[in-house]
């Protein structure tokens, strides 16, 4: 990883103007960071850098319609994550404290930058399968290429419109990925109903509580995190007038 000193330098000033520390202290902590990337040509964040960190970027992400919570976001520092089980429990352990038992807390987990970290292929941690069959897709469109490699990798989905599908990642750029199924009792989901339209109900519909990206890079001072999955919480149009209906997801539109 090549990484770019300016950022880095413009990072650390930044940040800690923020957080009320000193020039002297901005000089001497750019200062190691030249040494270190001299000594190993990179460096590392510390868990403050890190915090503060990714907080500047959700509050940056101009496209979030959430970020103004970009403030109350728990980090939590994976970076020591690198066997299968480590990663898993890692990201069984976002789904389990974002989801909170129904009050969702903003959470990023973030793994080891570069070659050595883990890579994640999911979209979002949680998210439905969607099956080509010849009546059409079961499930949702949208993760038809994503269940395809799912089930290359030996994951076989229940072919009900709404399959978690499972965690698939790489221990590290190397590695092959491989699989683990998500287990039920982590993942909280809402069926469908409507207090005045009992069709609505009988329609079947669900979704599940916490939208994690998974599979944006997150970028701080000139590292580059590819291994950060991240969650706020739904606004109901992402459901209701897109996942449900776009023609090119669940398309119920005629049926409501
Ligand atoms: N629109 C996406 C979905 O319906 C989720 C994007 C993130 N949304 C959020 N509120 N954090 O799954």
């Amino acid at each position: 990883m090549k990484i770019n000193i300016q950022e880095a330098e413009r990072f650390i000033t930044q940040a800690y103007i923020e957080l009320s520390k000193s020039n002297a202290e901005i000089e001497r902590r750019i200062n190691a960071i030249h040494e270190e990337i001299a000594q190993t040509g990179t460096y590392t964040h510390t868990l403050e850098e890190l915090t503060i960190g990714a907080k500047m970027a959700w509050r940056n992400s101009n496209r979030c319609v959430g970020r103004l919570f970009w403030d109350r976001i728990q980090v939590v520092d994976a970076r020591e994550a690198v066997t299968a089980h480590e990663i898993e429990a890692a990201l069984f352990t976002h789904i389990e404290k974002a989801t909170n038992g129904g009050q969702i807390r903003p959470y990023i987990t973030i793994f080891k930058p570069g070659e050595d970290g883990p890579r994640v292929w999911n979209h979002q941690l949680i998210r439905y399968a969607g099956y080509e069959t010849e009546q059409g897709v079961i499930g949702d469109p949208a993760s038809v290429a994503f269940t395809k490699i799912c089930e290359q990798l030996g994951w076989r989905g229940a072919r009900t419109p709404f399959d978690i599908l499972p965690f698939v990642f790489q221990e590290n750029h190397a590695a092959s990925p491989t699989y683990t199924e998500i287990p039920s009792e982590l993942v909280l989901e809402v069926p469908i109903a409507h207090p005045d339209y009992p069709g609505i109900a009988e329609l079947g519909l669900r979704w599940y509580v916490v939208p994690i990206i998974s599979e944006m890079k997150l970028e701080i001072g000139g590292i580059t995190y590819q291994a950060a999955p991240f969650n706020g919480w739904y606004m109901e149009t992402e459901i209701g007038a897109r996942n449900f209906a776009d023609e090119g997801r669940y398309n119920q539109l005629a049926a409501v």
